[in-house]
């Protein structure tokens, strides 16, 4: 695993994403996910109302991404991952804490997301910024694995 020097640290910025990025967003889609998003999926996100993406970047690499949508006063992240090579960083906490302030700042007031009870890595990184787990979701999943709805009251 590559590890973000304090002079990449120094330059790390969070973007909107827009389609210019779906390149990079793909790449990291790919390298996150057994069935990965398609392109095309990702392109008609940046079409829907309510819908945004943040990524987080050192330099012009961008290591992660964050896909979301808000209705009412609830914000739901739809999806999250972070470049392989540069996990246990951080990384994924940055990128979430700033969306609850961007989500704090709009007046929201809970996100919700739902995670595979077998990504123990996803549970450890939303348990660890203080969502807390809301109920079952049986065979959610295409796999039909089973999912955790959490949520985080703002
Ligand atoms: C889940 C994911 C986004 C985490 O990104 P990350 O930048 O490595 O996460 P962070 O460095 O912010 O981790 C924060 C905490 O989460 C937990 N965590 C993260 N990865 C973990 C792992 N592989 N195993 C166990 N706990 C893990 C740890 O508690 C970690 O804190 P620590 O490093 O001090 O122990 C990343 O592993 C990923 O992209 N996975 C594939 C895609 C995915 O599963 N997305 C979630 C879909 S719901």
């Amino acid at each position: 695993m590559s590890s973000i020097s304090s002079a990449q640290a120094k330059s790390l910025q969070i973007k909107v994403l827009d389609k210019s990025h779906l390149l990079l967003i793909m790449d990291i889609e790919k390298k996150s996910f057994k069935k990965p998003w398609t392109h095309d999926g990702y392109a008609q996100l940046f079409e829907q109302k309510n819908y945004m993406g943040f990524g987080v970047f050192y330099g012009n690499k961008m290591a992660g991404f964050c896909f979301f949508y808000f209705v009412l006063d609830e914000l739901h992240i739809v999806n999250i991952a972070i470049d392989p090579a540069l996990r246990r960083q951080k990384l994924a906490t940055t990128l979430l804490l700033y969306i609850e302030a961007w989500a704090v700042k709009k007046g929201l007031k809970k996100i919700f997301l739902e995670v595979s009870v077998e990504n123990l890595a996803g549970v450890a990184l939303y348990e660890n910024i203080g969502f807390m787990r809301q109920s079952r979701r049986m065979k959610y999943y295409p796999d039909g694995k089973d999912a955790i709805l959490m949520v985080k009251e703002l």
